[in-house]
């Protein structure tokens, strides 16, 4: 599901639309995936070729595009989304907490517990990306157009990095499925007020844009690190 999803935006969405994970859960294989949810392969790979036709992408193909730009892509996109959006959605929380405690508190102090787990977990995994595993991935491809023998990494193998990052995105994805399960696929309460819902909206966003995200990484970015390193 994963090899399909890289295949375009289209794809991706089509996943979506029907709920089906393609980046926690992305090593599935599409049988597998569409028998947990009732669904025919053949008709959803017709959807996702229609789709494609439909609406030629534009924009770059991150399976061929240089690793350093698809880093750099990941970075100014998602890494630069999260550290702006998490805090606003911390306060936006906080404040919903303060005001609702009454009637949804017991729902609400779970969710503030997941979210600022999650919160917590993210901040330090984009900086491990980005000072540990985005250079090597860099420097793997640099090294190889010069002709040169790749420099030996301290971790024996950028396989080992790579699990603990997937391993964070697992962890990342449940926080994500249960946080949709506490607000009810993010639909506010009837009394909710303007903060209750942009909240929920926000929450919404931020799942749409990490999960986009890990599928960069899972699907696009680690593979090829895998593959540099074997060449
Ligand atoms: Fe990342
Ligand atoms: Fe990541």
């Amino acid at each position: 599901v994963g090899a399909l999803a890289a295949r375009s935006l289209a794809a991706v969405r089509v996943l979506e639309s029907h709920g089906l994970d393609y980046c926690c859960q992305g090593r599935a294989s599409l049988e597998a995936a569409c028998r947990a949810l009732n669904l025919d392969p053949a008709a959803l790979l017709r959807e996702i070729e229609e789709a494609e036709a439909a609406r030629p992408e534009p924009g770059v193909d991150w399976t061929t595009a240089p690793v350093r730009d698809l880093v750099q892509h990941i970075i100014n996109t998602h890494h630069a989304y999260l550290r702006h959006e998490l805090p606003a959605l911390e306060a936006r929380l906080h404040k919903v907490v303060q005001a609702h405690r009454e009637r949804h508190g017991g729902m609400l102090l779970e969710l503030a517990r997941t979210f600022l787990g999650l919160k917590a977990e993210l901040e330090a995994h984009l900086a491990k990306e980005e000072e540990v595993l985005f250079p090597v991935a860099i420097s793997y491809e640099e090294s190889l157009a010069r002709g040169e023998s790749l420099e030996p990494v301290m971790f024996g193998t950028v396989q080992n990095p790579i699990r603990c990052m997937e391993t964070e995105h697992e962890h990342a994805g449940a926080a994500l499925a249960r946080i949709r399960q506490l607000t009810n696929g993010f639909t506010p309460p009837p009394d909710a007020c303007v903060t209750f819902r942009s909240l929920y909206a926000g929450l919404a966003e931020l799942e749409r844009d990490l999960h986009l995200h890990i599928h960069l990484e899972n699907n696009i970015l680690f593979p090829r690190t895998i593959q540099l390193e074997g060449i």
